[in-house]
């Protein structure tokens, strides 16, 4: 039977992307403190992890938005649920995201913040999900492109369900894990799944 999710990104391979987009945040922002905004859930992680490869005195604020209805016909409309606390007017901004798909959210959330005087807003996504974009968008810092398939796992949920999976999979087949959503509970931390990784000798 073909197995219903496969690792597209190792957490190694995650790791080290995360490392070279710290660096060149680093570097192009010298001698400023931007704040970076979170799009919540599926970014925070991403965000958690992030802000550590990063050497500048920072701030971090979070976002939660939601579509309506999720339909075709509400094609870009998007409702701020949670909203910043803190003022980026002057400030100079990064929107880090988890993944962008068709680009909706984001560029709704891009303009909503435009209106609020910011010196600069740049958007960093983990993945981009380019062949599906609708809305044009400048990502000045990608992670990795992104085949256009399902992907679970390092923040992005399934139902709501595997956000802390290690590694980013890729669901070969969604109608297999809406049939069984436990189907992918061995690539939880510690689970049996292939990216398990083994300790040194003695660790616990
Ligand atoms: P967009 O407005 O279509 O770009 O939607 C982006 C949002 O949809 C992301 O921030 C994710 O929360 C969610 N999303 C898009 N593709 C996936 C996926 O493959 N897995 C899980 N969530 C996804
Ligand atoms: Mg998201």
């Amino acid at each position: 039977m073909p197995e219903v999710a496969s690792v597209l990104f190792g957490r190694e391979d995650i790791r080290r992307r995360i490392e070279e987009l710290g660096r060149a945040i680093t570097g192009d922002y010298e001698g400023r403190a931007p704040i970076l905004v979170s799009v919540l859930k599926g970014g925070s992680v991403f965000l958690a992890d992030l802000i550590r490869e990063i050497r500048l005195p920072l701030a971090i604020d979070y976002m939660s938005i939601s579509r309506y209805g999720g339909a075709a016909e509400s094609m870009g409309r998007v409702r701020i649920v949670k909203d910043l606390e803190q003022d980026v007017g002057g400030r100079d901004v990064i929107v880090v995201e988890d993944i962008v798909d068709t680009g909706l959210t984001l560029s709704y959330l891009i303009s909503a913040l435009e209106s609020r005087d910011p010196a600069s807003v740049e958007v960093c996504a983990l993945l981009d999900k380019s062949v599906r974009r609708i809305a044009p968008l400048t990502i000045r810092y990608r992670g990795f492109e992104c085949p256009d398939v399902f992907v679970v796992g390092y923040g992005l949920d399934f139902q709501e369900r595997y956000r802390n999976i290690p590694d980013i999979l890729a669901v070969q087949d969604l109608a297999a894990l809406g049939a069984d959503p436990d189907a992918l509970l061995s690539h939880l931390p510690g689970g049996s799944g292939p990216h398990e990784v083994a300790g040194p000798e003695g660790s616990v």
